[in-house]
């Protein structure tokens, strides 16, 4: 077994299916914010990424992709049940996302979660060679840490969490609360998107565990735990490069023709998710078609929402509420030829996406929680002549970065719909200078300087950081 000084844990490796059995293996870039995320500063870095390639059953060989080694994880139909459709995202994803959708508590599910987390544990330290960094990645793996330094202490352990972390009265709600805190108490450095969620988590950590805990630094089994938030980003360059492509260029010319050249396009972007605030949306787009403020022949909506989670309930049950009201949408107030709504649950590549952002107008990203939202950064990074306005949640982790996007609180059904209206009929030049502001910060904030950040605060001796994107 070859061993890395480097080691990546996330639920999910990167790689797409249909193209691993030949051997032409490409980064996955499947839907979600940590794939996008990690993609860019591992590239070419000597690194094992160990996660569940997809599917049940035992854990196929995988070839290297982009120099980076992947070492799969298998998972059992019971696992996939009781893990990852269980207690990952019908207890803590609810949970961890103000519990807009009820958090379900089962015991068959925790412990499905602990003998996974030890699975994963356990690839980890055969390919973590001696003094490895270790970096755990998201709400899956939570007690990875924890049990990754019994077994291995010798090793540099980092967790991330990608998500949003709830504040103290609703973690408190889960039944095996100390244990999750626990475990990710086994890392050397708990990472978060926002400076309110390390809070939240020292807080539980004295309040729980009685630990000495500041916002910090976690004092446990005479250890110090350092807590700290480190807000994730896109590789801003590449996405300006690929909106730049005159084939891009073309292909969102071509696009906006074929909506029927209206003079509004408004975009949003999500995974089918009941925290993305698509129906809310829905809503306020469709009232303020009856209304008689936007008309349906110069304004139109472009819905991706690309299907997610598919076999948990609350997801089906989204699904259907979703496209039984594009039906009642489109049939009320689209004409032949001319949908309200253009609805599309297809996966695209990264330059159709691009060429997506580029006829967006007005990209409205109204999740009712978000850990970060990578969609928002990625729409900004893609405007690379700084039009284009930004109509953003303040649930989104990413509000507290893009400042200069219309800031509008989802729940609030009047104001998204005068947040959208402001958006839409925003003067140029008004659009032009948040937008150059909001890039100007991008271009700074990038996934490299994140990676960058988070790597040197774990492996203060940073020699890990001259092999990380030797690559740039
Ligand atoms: P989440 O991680 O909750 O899905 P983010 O907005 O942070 O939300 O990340 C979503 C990522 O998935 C982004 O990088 C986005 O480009 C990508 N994505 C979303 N929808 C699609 C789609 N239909 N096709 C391809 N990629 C998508
Ligand atoms: C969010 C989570 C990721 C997850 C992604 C897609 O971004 O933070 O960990 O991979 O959603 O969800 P999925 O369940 O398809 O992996």
């Amino acid at each position: 077994m070859r061993q890395s000084s480097l080691v990546v844990v996330a639920n999910r490796l990167p790689i797409d299916d249909s193209t691993a059995p030949d051997g032409a293996c490409e980064w996955r870039r499947r839907p979600g914010g940590l794939v996008s995320a990690l993609h860019s500063p591992l590239r070419q870095t000597p690194a094992t990424w160990v996660g569940w390639a997809g599917g049940t059953g035992p854990a196929p060989a995988l070839p290297d992709v982009d120099g980076v080694r992947m070492r799969p994880v298998p998972l059992t139909a019971e696992d996939l049940r009781d893990h990852y459709e269980g207690f990952v995202n019908a207890t803590l994803w609810p949970l961890y996302h103000d519990a807009v959708e009820q958090p379900e508590h089962h015991r068959r599910w925790w412990e499905a979660y602990q003998r996974v987390n030890q699975r994963f544990a356990a690839a980890v330290a055969e390919v973590a060679e001696p003094g490895a960094v270790v970096w755990v990645q998201d709400y899956h793996l939570q007690l990875v840490p924890g049990l990754l330094r019994a077994l291995r202490p010798d090793l540099r352990i980092g967790f991330f969490l990608h998500v949003a972390f709830p504040p103290p009265e609703l973690f408190m709600q889960l039944p095996r609360r100390a244990e999750l805190l626990r475990g990710m108490l086994g890392a050397d450095l708990v990472g978060f998107q926002r400076a309110q969620a390390a809070h939240n988590f020292a807080q539980l950590a004295d309040r729980v565990l009685g630990l000495p805990a500041t916002d910090r630094r976690i004092a446990v089994d005479g250890r110090i735990v350092r807590v700290g938030s480190f807000p994730v980003s896109i590789d801003t360059a590449e996405m300006a490069a690929l909106a730049d492509r005159p084939d891009v260029a073309d292909r969102a010319k071509r696009l906006r023709r074929d909506l029927g050249s209206p003079e509004r396009v408004i975009l949003s972007v999500d995974r089918m998710d009941y925290t993305k605030g698509i129906e809310q949306r829905l809503k306020a787009y469709s009232e303020l078609i009856a209304d008689g403020h936007i008309k349906v022949q110069d304004t139109v909506l472009v819905q991706v929402a690309v299907p997610s989670r598919e076999r948990v309930g609350q997801y089906q049950i989204l699904r259907e509420r979703v496209e039984r009201e594009v039906g009642r949408i489109n049939g009320e107030f689209g004409r032949v030829g001319e949908p309200a709504i253009h609805y599309l649950t297809q996966p695209f590549g990264r330059a159709e996406l691009a060429a997506l952002y580029r006829i967006a107008d007005v990209m409205a990203v109204t999740p009712l929680r978000d850990g970060m939202n990578l969609v928002a950064k990625e729409y900004v990074a893609a405007r690379v002549d700084d039009t284009g306005a930004l109509l953003l949640s303040e649930f989104a982790g990413a509000a507290a970065e893009l400042a200069q996007a219309y800031l509008v609180n989802p729940h609030d059904l009047e104001g998204l719909k005068q947040g959208l209206l402001a958006a839409l009929r925003a003067q140029p030049e008004q659009v032009r200078g948040r937008m150059r502001a909001m890039r100007t910060h991008l271009r700074q904030h990038d996934i490299h300087a994140w990676a960058r950040s988070y790597l040197a605060a774990l492996d203060q001796d940073s020699a890990l950081l001259s092999r990380l994107g030797t690559t740039r």
